[in-house]
């Protein structure tokens, strides 16, 4: 049974991702199969992660995008997956060491290579701090 005080608390996985010139009718689309593949992956390896998919993370010239949220973390962003069970493991790899740390912050040295290319966007941690805790925006 994993240890899930540290789990990932999320990894949204775009289930609409396509690559570019993919017709509309083209099949199933490759962010629903990296999906797929997330799922029977961490369910083999029994990883503490919860799977979420969404129809777009606004990333759709970088398929296939998944983001990593927690409550208190950095939330990132990645493109660039193909959707097979290497990217699906990568993912898993970096979703532990994500859940292991206390603010989301993955030592770059750590990384997977395919979430240190690929990496879109982090957004801080929602705050509760009073406005006056908060820093000098830059002039
Ligand atoms: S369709 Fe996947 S990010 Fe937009």
């Amino acid at each position: 049974m994993p240890d899930r005080s540290t789990s990932i608390h999320t990894i949204h996985v775009c289930i609409t991702c396509r690559n570019a010139g993919d017709a509309e009718d083209a099949g199933e689309r490759p962010g629903a199969r990296l999906y797929r593949a997330l799922r029977e992956a961490a369910t083999r390896r029994d990883a503490p992660v919860e799977l979420i998919p969404v129809e777009c993370l606004s990333v759709c010239k970088r398929p296939c995008t998944i983001g990593f949220s927690g409550a208190g973390k950095w939330t990132y962003v990645y493109g660039d997956f193909a959707a097979d069970e290497v990217s699906a493991n990568a993912i898993l790899d970096a979703a532990a060491l994500y859940a292991a740390t206390p603010d989301g912050l993955i030592p770059w040295r750590l990384r997977p290579d395919a979430l240190k290319k690929g990496v879109v966007a982090r957004i801080p941690p929602l705050t509760r701090r009073p406005i006056a805790e908060l820093p000098e925006a830059a002039e």
